[in-house]
């Protein structure tokens, strides 16, 4: 063992001290070096057979060693409890230095969005915006709406009832309203109804159990279909920007006569797109003009006025302009899903 010898052992060591990360490491370090068999055990054994005028040198070596391994510990724990200190400070969550947390901003819902968008172009058009309860009776939801309690066009509608007796239930589309503004408001009017509705179907990526449509009704004198054209063209183009073709199918509803199906030109292509099936056209809502009865039941003289009324589905038109795929989003309340419209 040369005086060099030892000066490499002496950095080796206290270089594996520095490096310690905890104090059970220190603990082995020091076994290994100053333990029973450790290497300075190992050096004091080889001190009888060297050459007595080495042996006072090399146990001098030795000592200074093990001097230097247990001051290089000492220093290295002395580190280590004042960074476990530092760690536990932070986690108790106190660093004056450290910035203030972000503000987490809230955001409109996409609906609510929509909404608004539909209510600032309808209201500029001069109608006004109504609601309605969401738990309605069955008179205004079907009866009133010319749909009788034995009318096959209760098919169309998946019914959540509410109690005993077939008397209430889930409003399944926002047109009973349609009979409360007849009923409320004097003729000529226009009002749009947004709201939310509810359907006892089976739940998948295009239908929900809850939605939202906005009903349109108008009712004066004279009106025609040419007023529901002119309007649902006029409020495409506030819509979308620029003007689209659209085209009336027949469409039944008991409450309309005439009724349509009103389809508008895709906005998003010329050709066809996966929006528009490949058909270039987008169903935008059915429509058509009210018929004599509901306006009775309004309390509404037919003789006198006539009327349009349209169910814009609120929903499709969130999902078009947002182009989500699946309607299960809009209600699923996931934070990742509206995090997206902040
Ligand atoms: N209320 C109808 C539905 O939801 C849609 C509609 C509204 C049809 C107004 C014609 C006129 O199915």
């Amino acid at each position: 063992m040369k005086a060099e010898d030892l000066d490499r052992l002496q950095a080796e060591a206290c270089d594996a001290v520095r490096a310690g990360a905890t104090k059970d490491e220190l603990r082995r370090i020091e076994r290994e070096h100053l333990g029973k068999g450790g290497v300075v055990a190992d050096i004091l054994a080889s001190i009888p057979s060297l050459e007595p005028a080495e042996r006072r040198a090399v146990g001098q070596g030795a000592n200074r060693l093990k001097q230097a391994i247990l001051a290089a510990i000492e220093a290295r724990e002395n580190e280590l409890d004042a960074e476990a200190l530092a760690a536990e400070r932070k986690a108790e969550g106190f660093d004056a230095s450290l910035p203030p947390p972000a503000l987490e901003r809230g955001a409109l819902h996409p609906v609510t969005r929509v909404t608004r968008e539909l209510e600032d172009i309808f209201t500029s058009m001069g109608y006004r915006v109504l609601d309605g309860p969401e738990v309605e009776l069955d008179y205004y939801n079907f009866e009133a709406l010319n749909i009788p309690k034995d009318h096959p066009a209760r098919e169309m509608y998946d019914t959540f009832w509410c109690g005993e007796g077939e008397n209430l239930l889930l409003r399944t589309h926002t047109s009973p309203v349609q009979i409360r503004a007849l009923q409320k408001l004097e003729p000529p009017f226009r009002a749009i109804v947004p709201g939310r509705c509810f359907r006892n179907e089976t739940v998948d990526a295009s239908h929900e159990h809850t939605f939202h449509q906005m009903e349109g009704l108008v009712v004066g004198e004279d009106i025609t279909v040419g007023h529901l054209i002119g309007t649902m063209k006029t409020f495409l183009r506030e819509l979308f920007q620029r003007d689209l073709e659209v085209r009336l199918r027949p469409g039944y509803f008991p409450f309309v006569e005439p009724g349509f199906e009103l389809d508008a030109r895709c906005p998003f292509c010329e050709q066809g797109c996966s929006v528009c099936k490949r058909t270039t056209w987008i169903e935008l809502c059915p429509c058509g003009m009210v018929h004599p009865a509901v306006l009775r039941h309004g309390g509404v003289d037919p003789e006198r006025y006539t009327g349009f009324a349209f169910g814009l589905g609120l929903s499709r038109l969130v999902m078009l302009r947002y182009r989500i795929d699946d309607i299960r989003q809009i209600m699923a309340g996931d934070v990742r899903f509206l995090e997206q419209f902040a």
